[in-house]
């Protein structure tokens, strides 16, 4: 069984609007909407748990309802930091989720095909995260923004969510950052910091997380032109 916890309990400041910019319209529906809808296309998904900010559990639970979901949902409450949202998540997995996957819900353009891939990926090698070849060439800098290094661009990966984990190794990568205080910018780096390998999934330059204003433009071209090439 496959579980997939969809992080929606953000505030989206950079989009620079009032409302979770998981809520802002795309192409006629909440953003929100077309991630849970690509996330249950998704052959191997069983159940999801969203993760909301308190204020907006009601909001978001009858997003839910509205859409008919053929798989069991619940919606629980995030936290201050992502993070802290994915780890109470954890706390409300049903027993019988061997493999979780862990998704943005401001990335509502990635395809049902790639949830299956990294889920594959994650029962092959227990962790798995889609990922894209990054295409400008990155610097490292030190603290007055003098270039100290070039690290070699073929090594390097723009990572994206879906990321899909053996429930255990995730269980136990959460309860060592917790331990030690660690905050990570995604949930692979808390499964790496066990020592467990993470295998990188070919991602799409379409899967992108929505932050600025100028990305919702870009997801409503590309949705335009999903819709376009759909057969009649
Ligand atoms: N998220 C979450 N809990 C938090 C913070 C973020 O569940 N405490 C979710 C967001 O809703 C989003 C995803 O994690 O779908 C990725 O985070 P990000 O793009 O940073 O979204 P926000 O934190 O909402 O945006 P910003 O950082 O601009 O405020
Ligand atoms: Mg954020």
């Amino acid at each position: 069984m496959v579980c997939v916890i969809i992080a929606a309990a953000g505030q989206g400041k950079r989009m620079g609007s009032t409302v979770n910019k998981v809520l802002l319209p795309l192409a006629g529906k909440p953003v929100l909407a077309h991630t849970i809808q690509a996330v249950c296309q998704a052959k191997a998904v069983t159940s999801i748990i969203l993760t909301a900010a308190a204020e907006e559990t009601e909001k978001m639970s009858m997003l839910l309802a509205e859409l008919n979901l053929s798989i069991p949902w619940q919606v629980v409450p995030g936290g201050s930091e992502r993070q802290y949202s994915i780890a109470n998540a954890l706390q409300a997995l049903p027993p019988s989720a061997k493999i979780v996957a862990v998704h943005d819900g401001a990335r509502p353009l990635a395809g049902p095909g790639l949830f299956d891939q990294v889920i594959e990926a994650a029962r092959l090698y227990q962790a798995a995260v889609a990922a894209v070849p990054v295409k400008d060439t990155i610097k490292i800098t030190d603290h007055s923004g003098w270039v100290t290094d070039t690290p070699e661009r073929s090594t390097l990966w723009s990572v994206q969510t879906p990321q899909a984990f053996d429930r255990q190794l995730l269980a136990s990568a959460y309860e060592l950052a917790a331990k030690e205080g660690y905050l990570g910018t995604d949930d692979a780096s808390l499964v790496e910091r066990l020592g467990a390998r993470v295998k990188v999934v070919a991602g799409s330059y379409q899967n992108m997380k929505l932050t600025t204003p100028e990305d919702l433009h870009f997801a409503e071209t590309v949705l335009a032109k999903r819709q376009a090439a759909k057969p009649v």
